[in-house]
């Protein structure tokens, strides 16, 4: 009797295992970020989905969604061409992909003009008749222009130097942090962080470190990570103790031209 129960459970088992194999998502293939700046401007977003049925499996509806909502939908049996739904409805290119077979076309999702409202989960769903399979997958969109930009100036007062790190239009907000050579010595902390935004970020963040923990043509790096994604980015100075030195210098010099000023003034009248 107990030999019958599990030959039923082993067949059982290796029925529904056959059945779940129906249709089998073997990799969507999506950028964990895409830089809007640089080299992809104008370029959509491709997200690829490679998949397989058994041949007895039919009726194939293939989605994609956005954090659970649907954003487009293939169903090959239709003569009607794939379409993009909700606010995607005009946003997907069918034309990028023409000259690949049909399946890989249109189970590709080629988004034209992604913006930074076009982060987060992508999954693509692929339902059957008999079975269902879906795999998801998260991009960040990113936007990084120009430069970072690291200054600095030298309190004599409070006997410190300032370092100022400053990105404008950044997309998510960053980390950063600043090392001397290639540790992360005693700057205040927590750093000071001055953050505007309008579409994306303008960061600014400063940190101060004592004057002598800090030698001449030492350099400062300005280390700016996006967390979650692999996208790192730096600006770095060397240290000139005598910048402050000439700024004091200016600054001597300025007094002296203003009291020659107010001298020549009081002369005259
Ligand atoms: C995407 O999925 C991750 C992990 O499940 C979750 O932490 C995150 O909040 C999701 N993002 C969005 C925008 O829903
Ligand atoms: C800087 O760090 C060192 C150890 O790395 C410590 O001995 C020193 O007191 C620190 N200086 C200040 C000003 O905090
Ligand atoms: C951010 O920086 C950009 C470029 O420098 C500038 O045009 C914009 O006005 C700044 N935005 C805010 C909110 O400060």
């Amino acid at each position: 009797m107990k030999s019958i129960v599990l030959h039923i459970i082993v067949l059982l088992t290796l029925y529904l295992a056959r059945e779940c194999q129906a249709v089998k998502i073997n990799k969507i293939s999506v950028p964990s970020y895409f830089d809007l700046h640089s080299e992809n401007k104008n370029q959509p977003l491709i997200l690829e989905c490679d998949y397989d049925t058994d041949d007895d499996d039919t009726g194939v509806v293939l989605k994609w969604l956005l954090n659970s909502v649907s954003i487009y939908q293939w169903i090959p049996l239709n003569t009607v061409n794939p379409t993009g739904l909700k606010s995607f409805k005009n946003r997907i290119d069918l034309e990028y992909n023409k000259d690949l077979p049909e399946k890989q076309r249109y189970s590709t999702l080629v988004i034209k003009n992604p913006t930074i409202a076009d982060t987060g989960n992508y999954s693509c769903d692929v339902q059957t008749f008999k079975s269902h399979d879906r795999k998801t997958a998260p991009i960040t969109i990113v936007y990084v222009d120009d430069s970072i930009k690291l200054n600095y100036f030298i309190d004599e007062i409070e006997n410190q130097v300032n370092f100022e790190c400053s990105i404008n239009q950044i997309y998510p907000l960053p980390e950063v942090t600043f090392l001397i050579g290639n540790e992360a010595r005693n700057f205040s902390s927590p750093l000071e962080t001055h953050v505007f935004t309008n579409i994306y970020h303008n960061i600014s963040v400063s940190a101060q470190i004592n004057k002598e923990e800090i030698e001449d043509d030492e350099e400062v790096t300005c280390l700016v990570r996006i967390p979650t994604i692999d996208y790192e980015k730096k600006a770095s100075v060397h240290y000139d103790e005598n910048y402050g030195h000439m700024i004091r210098a200016n600054l001597l010099l300025s007094i002296i031209m203003y009291l020659i000023l107010l001298m020549i003034k009081s002369m005259a009248f």
